[in-house]
C-alpha cells in the first residue's frame, strides 16, 4: 500500500466560515499540509435547496481530490448536514463532517447542566434536521434549532465588531426565543459563526458555545493520528477561492489573525 501520509489534507466550505476548522486543524496539527477551497461565489450554500447544494459539494469535492488530497474535512454545517455520505461516496478518502463531532461535545457538555441543546444553523442546515437526529443518538431531547440566516452575510461582508449596533440587534433577535431561559450548549452549527462568537456570547453569557468546525477539525485529526496518516513534513496551507482571490486573501488574513500572508489563488469551479 502506498504511503498517503505526505497527501495533503482537503478543507472545503461555501466561503470563509471553513477557516475556522481549518485554523484548529492547523493547531492541532501544524505539520500537515492544507488545501483550502472557499466557493466565495456561490455563498450562500444555506438559502438554496438540498439539490444544488449537492451539486456545488460535489464539485468543491472534485476539485480538492484533483490536488490529491488523503482526507477531506466537510467545514460546511450545510454541506455537512444535507449531502455528506454523497460527498464521501465520490470522494473515495476519509471524510469528516461536522455534525456528528459539534453534537457528541453538545452532549457531553448538556448532559453536565440542564440537558438543553440549541442549535444555531442556516436555514438548509435547520431544515435537514441532522443535528436533531445526531444529538437524539448522543440522548438529549430538548434541542431547539433556530435558523439564522443573517449572520453569513454579516460575517463575509461586514466585519462585525462585539458592539457594532447592528449586528446586536440580529443577534438579538435570532437568539430571542431561548435568551431568557438559555440552553446549558449551544451549537455553532455552521462554520461562519464562531466567527461571531463574542456578540453571541453577550446575548447567551451562561451557555457554553461549540464551534461545530473546531469539533469536526478535532476528529478528524484524531482520524489522522490513528490510522497512521500524519504528515511529519509539511505544514504549509494553500487558499482558493471560486470569488475574488485579493478579496478572500484580505478578509482571510484579516479574520486569521496569525502573521501569515495568504495569498488566495481563483480557480474556476464550474468546470470541476
Ligand atoms: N459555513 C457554511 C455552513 O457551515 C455557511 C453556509 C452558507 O453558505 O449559507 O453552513
Amino acid at each position: 500500500m502506498s504511503d498517503k501520509s505526505s497527501l495533503p489534507i482537503g478543507v472545503f466550505d461555501s466561503g470563509l466560515g471553513g477557516l475556522t476548522a481549518m485554523s484548529e486543524l492547523n493547531r492541532l496539527m501544524p505539520s500537515e499540509d492544507i488545501i483550502y477551497f472557499g466557493d466565495n461565489a456561490r455563498i450562500p450554500y444555506g438559502t438554496k435547496s438540498p439539490e444544488i447544494i449537492k451539486k456545488f459539494a460535489l464539485q468543491d469535492t472534485r476539485f480538492l481530490l484533483s490536488k490529491g488530497v488523503k482526507a477531506i474535512l466537510v467545514a460546511c454545517g450545510t454541506v455537512s448536514s444535507n449531502c455528506l455520505l454523497d460527498v464521501s461516496e465520490l470522494a473515495g478518502v476519509a471524510v469528516v463532517g461536522v455534525i456528528d463531532a459539534a453534537a457528541k461535545k453538545a452532549a457531553e457538555i448538556a448532559k453536565k447542566g440542564n440537558g438543553r441543546v440549541a442549535v444555531l444553523g442556516t436555514s438548509a442546515t435547520v431544515n435537514s434536521g441532522a443535528y436533531e437526529t445526531a444529538l437524539k443518538k448522543q440522548g438529549i431531547t430538548e434541542i431547539v434549532s433556530l435558523a439564522c440566516p443573517m449572520f453569513v452575510p454579516l460575517v463575509e461582508s461586514w466585519h462585525p465588531t462585539t458592539d457594532d449596533t447592528a449586528t446586536n440587534a440580529i443577534v438579538s433577535e435570532y437568539l430571542a426565543p431561548i435568551s431568557n431561559d438559555p440552553p446549558a450548549a449551544v451549537i455553532l452549527g455552521c462554520t461562519h459563526y464562531p466567527l461571531l462568537t463574542e456578540v453571541i456570547k453577550k446575548h447567551l453569557p451562561e451557555s457554553a458555545l461549540i464551534s461545530s468546525g473546531a469539533e469536526a477539525a478535532n476528529a478528524l485529526s484524531a482520524f489522522i493520528s490513528e490510522n497512521g496518516l500524519a504528515n511529519r513534513n509539511g505544514g504549509r496551507t494553500e487558499f482558493y477561492t471560486s470569488g475574488g482571490a485579493e478579496l478572500f486573501s484580505q478578509n482571510a488574513n484579516t479574520f486569521l489573525r496569525n502573521g501569515r500572508e495568504i495569498n488566495a489563488v481563483h480557480i474556476d469551479i464550474e468546470k470541476f
